[in-house]
């Protein structure tokens, strides 16, 4: 699949100039920052640009700098993270952060195998960067890349394999290697996977590749890039503990190595794998019970039903560093889990019903 030197300078600037036709005004686009560049790259892996805009902007107005990053406490990152999942993101941005400020006094190595060791940089980002702020010639290869590429070439196998990585990031190295303007070329290619070259119904009558993409050719775009079958859905139902106690609610620290680790979650008790949740709801043993609109939620191939019910506390309140009694507002200071948010909205929404209906 090797494309003549003329053909791969054609491609390029074909895509080049059709992006910078057509690019959308998105707030990382008017900085060559390195850092900013850095935040909105890792807040953009396994998140859609619409739902960034407003983390990115919240998260730069509190860490204006790589240094104030580096300093800030590491709850603070995961609130200002809170509801964009993946939250491994946020502590090694922050960890990497620290590591950039000690080692390099605060400014982006400008190479690939430095930038590669900061915590959290892989070959992904590290080529966002140097190529997006410095302007040098390094590819990247992401999900929308992987589909531009394996469309235009009909490539057919499995894309999770060696053998396809190496295509990948060899033909990105390829074509960054003629761009005039490698920033351009790595957004194009990113921003044709995401707008025209998307997964349902491309829009190959707008694409500026068209002319020469195997896929359009054949009629296979809608089996190209190939992958693995996905995984089964997992159906859980979980109940949540609203816990109440003199105008404050009982929150805990989610533990190491379990979902949203480091983030705070209302108590819940999950269902066994073999009870009809009927009959695990009508067991459940606590009384009396208010119970709130029940919430789904999903995590990777799970989908879970979730329970909320409010629960008057006649024990004592004791608060640790995985146990807190907090009001509202307090609650909603701390780095939640996005199901939590949804639950103490529900709360919120209940609490506000009642006091109308007792007025
Ligand atoms: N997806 C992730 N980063 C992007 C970028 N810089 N441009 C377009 N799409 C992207």
């Amino acid at each position: 699949m090797r494309a003549s030197k003329a053909n791969v300078k054609k491609w390029v600037e074909k895509i080049t100039s059709w992006y910078r036709d057509v690019q959308r005004p998105l707030p990382w686009r008017e900085t060559k920052d390195a850092y900013r560049i850095w935040i909105s790259e890792s807040m953009l892996q396994q998140t859609q640009v619409v739902t960034v805009i407003p983390y990115y902007h919240r998260f730069l107005d509190k860490f204006p700098t790589i240094e104030s990053l580096a300093a800030a406490e590491e709850s603070d990152v995961l609130r200002l993270w809170s509801g964009l999942g993946y939250y491994s993101r946020a502590r090694n941005l922050h960890r990497g952060a620290k590591a950039v400020v000690e080692k390099w006094k605060g400014e982006f190595p400008r190479d690939r195998k430095h930038a590669e060791s900061i915590p959290g940089v892989g070959p992904y980002t590290a080529g966002a960067v140097l190529s997006i702020a410095y302007g040098l010639p390094e590819p990247l290869v992401d999900g929308n890349v992987q589909r531009v590429f394996a469309r235009f070439f009909g490539f057919k196998e499995e894309i999770h394999t060696r053998s396809a990585s190496d295509f990948f990031w060899s033909t990105a190295r390829e074509w960054v290697g003629s761009a005039r303007s490698p920033s351009e070329l790595n957004q194009a290619l990113m921003e044709l996977g995401a707008t025209l070259c998307s997964k349902a119904q491309p829009r190959c009558t707008l694409c500026p590749l068209k002319s020469d993409c195997i896929a359009l050719k054949t009629g296979t775009q809608a089996s190209l890039p190939r992958r693995k079958p996905r995984r089964p859905v997992r159906r859980l139902s979980w109940a949540t503990w609203v816990h109440e106690s003199d105008h404050r609610i009982l929150l805990q620290r989610n533990a190491e190595n379990t979902w949203w680790e480091g983030l705070w979650d209302f108590p819940r008790s999950e269902k066994p794998e073999n009870v009809e949740p009927e009959a695990w709801l009508r067991d459940l043993p606590h009384a009396p019970l208010a119970a709130l609109d029940t919430q789904k939620h999903t995590v990777t191939h799970h989908r879970i039903e979730v329970f909320p019910y409010v629960l008057p506390w006649k024990g004592k309140r004791r608060n640790g560093p995985h146990q807190q009694w907090v009001t509202v507002e307090e609650a909603k200071q701390l780095p939640l889990s996005a199901l939590a948010k949804k639950i103490l909205l529900a709360y919120c929404r209940a609490q506000s019903g009642t006091r109308r209906s007792n007025a």
